[in-house]
């Protein structure tokens, strides 16, 4: 979305305003709630309305909608297609904003959503989803996600919020400077699936189990290939994405089908750029095709804020308006968000380019979302979830649980000779220092955020536990001018320093990517400076979206510890310190590969391939690809305790697929086979680990298990195949146990994007264990 930045007089009076409210020490509201949002049906005012079929809750909502669908004229229906659809005053329906965001808390783009003085205030701010995501902990992602959907009920019961959420932004997380790779899940389609079915189903479940209905609805964006800003003179209006069937299918279009197929999300976004030569919201066989016919999406499609506009006027991939209008919708596209098709469908339609059958589709498949969400049952204060109200909005236990994100999150880079967790007894003074240390300016929060219910900078966090002096360090986040004497000066005269660094919405953000992956202007200069003075343990935290160049302070041993914080949201200042000062045992995991500067340099950001090229030098992305070196790995990360593996129970070293009789590959020599049925039933096995806290402290620590496959179909070096994360007290011990389907898990995309299983070694791994096994025929 192209999301105005809130204008800075109004932010400064919703920050005081939170201020003074967070100051009185009785939560009892005092402001009476407003009245709900929009809702169709209401026969306390027109009881006529009861007689029509599609009012009627008791009938099932495919009857409904078409029953409502039937008494529109086409000029009401085309009110329908666009994100700020007209009401039907003469059937008791009002108008409705589709536009809201929930991507770590509700957030106030999209005017569907509206944080107000005397009415809804704050909402809870979860940590940016890159550093959740580095939880690896799915029972998290669900917990944040239904404390998000209970407060988006409640908002709307009092008319703060719609329904319709678009969120989660699942794209994977391809190159370091992306500026929106901090609202995604990371680089893995794993992870990044996970995450996507989890934080669906906990937006969107009822606690009454009616899967026909509907909590809220989520939206999986951007659909698809979608991962560049503003990079260089490239932009992401007109981005061409060229992408090979390999890479689509092996990495950039699993999240939106795990989304579809397993979270049965209400709702996928189509992007703004191309995908070799058509836009998104154009093309008939990525819409109506794969969305629509292969995954079965029950739900809307809706476009990005307004491709349909941008196909048009940027790309000028139609030569009239109506033509445009038409691709869309004849693709598949049900909702505009804008008004491109208002003003053009009409046409359109008498132009002969789009017929009512179409319309009516995209109506249906709004209309049915609605439906399902009770916006046609009435009074929403009378349905379930009717009570929700303010006193549900940034709880006690949701705040107690943004933070437990962001300690669940955090990621401990580096730790020489364990200077972490610092002791609170016997550091007596600490210098904090830095441009994030003591931001006032919801830094913490990163992008798609609403207002906070409290927000603790690090250095408040921190002050809580020992007393501190505090300097930024420079100028400001940017950092062009640091202030090292000022900063030496307090570095130097205390037990232990604390330094935050890191960026900002205005180095990394939607509409803007970096150019160098390195930390912003002199910061490098200002650590490493405060660093040479100071007696006692420096401890680096950064908080950023995408990875930094660090080498130089992994490099230094003055400086003792680092931490990634992500934006850790409204209690990331609490988290922070609990971990440093070892309250919290971090356990969060890199969820994307760091790169040193020279990717930055040598890398051009529009390459959308995955693998890389020997012969032009291209080193390839992610993990599972990039054969260069690396400031640190996806999935790196300490603890304060130590585990280790052990495998429970041997596993098998050869595995044989039973081919059909007659199969090709019995009479030739093949490298793989179709990972289809019947030879696939029961191709797997299980991997029980013991896994033991060996250390002194308690903690978590998340297994990952990583296949390596044969080198055929130029598949992934390496491939996270299941993760669990466990809790152990020290000398703990608990079996974990995955079960491998060789099909599924263990299988690789061919050139053609089938799914294949390779025969010859795989070799399994989970940190220092290996083993290898043979799949022959
Ligand atoms: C309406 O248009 C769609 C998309 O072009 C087409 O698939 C469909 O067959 C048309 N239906 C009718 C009744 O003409
Ligand atoms: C980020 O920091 C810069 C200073 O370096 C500041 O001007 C800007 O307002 C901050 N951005 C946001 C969105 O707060
Ligand atoms: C990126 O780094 C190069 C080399 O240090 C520098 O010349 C350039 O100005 C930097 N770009 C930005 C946007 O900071
Ligand atoms: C980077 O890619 C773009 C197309 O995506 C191409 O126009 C440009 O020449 C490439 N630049 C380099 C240095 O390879
Ligand atoms: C996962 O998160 C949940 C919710 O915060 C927490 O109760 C649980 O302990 C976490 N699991 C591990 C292994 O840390």
């Amino acid at each position: 979305m192209a999301a105005a930045p809130p204008k800075l007089s109004l932010l400064l009076s919703l920050i005081t305003t939170i201020y003074i409210f967070l100051s009185c020490t009785t939560i009892t509201p005092v402001f009476s709630a407003g009245k709900p949002g929009p809702f169709a049906c209401d026969v306390s005012k027109n009881p006529d309305l009861e007689s029509f079929t599609f009012c009627n809750p008791s009938l099932d909502i495919e009857t409904r909608v078409a029953d409502l669908v039937n008494k529109l004229t086409l000029k009401e229906k085309i009110g329908w297609v666009i994100s700020g659809s007209e009401g039907v005053s003469r059937l008791g329906i009002p108008g409705y904003w589709w536009w809201s965001e929930a991507l770590h808390g509700i957030g106030s783009n999209g005017p569907g959503s509206k944080f107000e003085p005397d009415n809804v205030r704050a909402a809870t701010s979860f940590p940016q989803v890159i550093l959740t995501a580095a939880s690896f902990n799915v029972s998290l992602f669900h917990l944040i996600g239904k404390a998000i959907s209970t407060e988006a009920r409640a908002m709307h019961n009092v008319g703060a919020a719609g329904l319709t959420f678009w969120s989660p932004n699942v794209n994977i997380f391809r190159d370091p400077r992306w500026g929106r790779g901090q609202e995604t899940p990371g680089e893995d389609p794993l992870l990044s699936s996970q995450y996507a079915v989890a934080y669906v189903k906990a937006l969107q479940q009822r606690d009454d189990g009616d899967q026909t209905r509907l909590k809220v609805a989520a939206c999986c964006k951007h659909y698809t290939a979608y991962d560049l800003e503003h990079w260089k003179e490239f932009d992401r209006f007109t981005f061409d994405a060229q992408v090979t069937q390999q890479d689509l299918d092996d990495t950039y279009q699993p999240p939106f089908k795990s989304c579809v197929l397993d979270g049965n999300v209400a709702s996928v976004m189509c992007s703004y750029n191309q995908v070799n030569g058509k836009p998104s919201c154009g093309n008939p066989e990525l819409l109506n095709g794969v969305v629509r016919g292969q995954w079965k999406l029950n739900g809307y499609i809706v476009s990005d804020c307004d491709s349909v506009e941008v196909l048009f006027n940027h790309q000028h991939y139609k030569n009239s308006p109506e033509e445009a209008a038409a691709v869309a919708v004849n693709s598949g596209l049900d909702l505009d968000c804008g008004s491109f098709l208002l003003e053009h469908v009409e046409a359109a339609v008498s132009r002969g380019l789009i017929n009512e059958t179409s319309i009516n589709r995209a109506v249906t498949n709004n209309f049915a979302t609605l439906m399902r969400l009770g916006f046609f049952d009435g009074n929403p204060t009378n349905q379930l979830y009717g009570n929700l109200g303010l006193n549900d909005i940034c709880t006690k236990e949701n705040q107690e649980l943004a933070r437990e994100a962001a300690l669940q999150g955090i990621v401990l880079l580096k730790n020489l000779g364990n200077s972490l967790p610092l002791s609170p007894t016997s550091v007596k003074s600490l210098a904090v220092i830095g441009p994030n240390a003591d931001d006032k300016d919801f830094n913490m929060l990163g992008s798609y955020f609403g207002n906070p219910c409290e927000y603790t900078t690090p250095l408040k966090g921190l002050t809580a536990y020992v007393p501190t002096v505090y300097h930024s360090g420079c100028n400001r986040i940017l950092c062009d001018v640091a202030q090292v004497d000022e900063a030496k000066k307090i570095a130097s005269t205390v037990d232990a320093v604390v330094l935050v660094v890191g960026s900002n919405q205005t180095i990394e953000t939607e509409g803007l990517d970096r150019e160098n992956i390195t930390l912003p202007g002199q910061q490098q200069l200002l650590i490493s400076e405060v660093a040479k003075v100071a007696k006692g343990p420096v401890i680096l935290v950064i908080m950023s979206g995408g990875g930094m160049d660090v080498q130089f302070a992994k490099e230094n041993p003055k400086i003792t510890g680092i931490l990634w914080a992500g934006f850790p949201g409204e209690a990331g200042g609490t988290a922070i310190a609990d971990v440093i000062f070892g309250s919290h045992n971090p356990s969060g995991r890199l969820p994307l590969t760091w790169y040193p500067q020279s990717y930055a340099e040598k890398v051009n950001m529009t390459d959308m391939n995955m693998r890389p090229n020997p012969t032009t030098g291209y080193p390839g992305r992610t993990y599972r690809f990039y054969i260069g070196p690396t400031v640190y790995p996806f999935g790196y990360g300490l603890s304060y305790s130590e585990f280790k593996h052990l495998l429970a129970e041997p596993l098998p070293t050869i595995m044989t697929v039973d081919l059909e009789e007659g199969h090709a590959c019995q009479s030739s020599d093949c490298k793989s086979v179709d990972a289809v049925e019947p030879m696939c039933k029961n191709l797997g096995f299980g991997v029980h680990l013991t896994v033991k806290n060996v250390g002194k402290l308690t903690g978590s620590h998340t297994v990952l298990v990583f296949s390596r496959p044969p080198r055929v179909h130029n598949a992934p070096r390496k491939q996270l195949v299941a993760f669990r994360k466990v809790h152990l007290r020290p000398k703990g011990e608990e079996v974990v146990r995955f079960e491998i389907d060789v099909c599924k898990d263990l299988s690789v995309v061919d050139e053609l994007g089938n799914r294949k299983v390779a025969l010859g070694k795989h070799v399994l791994h989970v940190g220092n264990l290996k083993h290898s096994f043979n799949v022959t025929i």
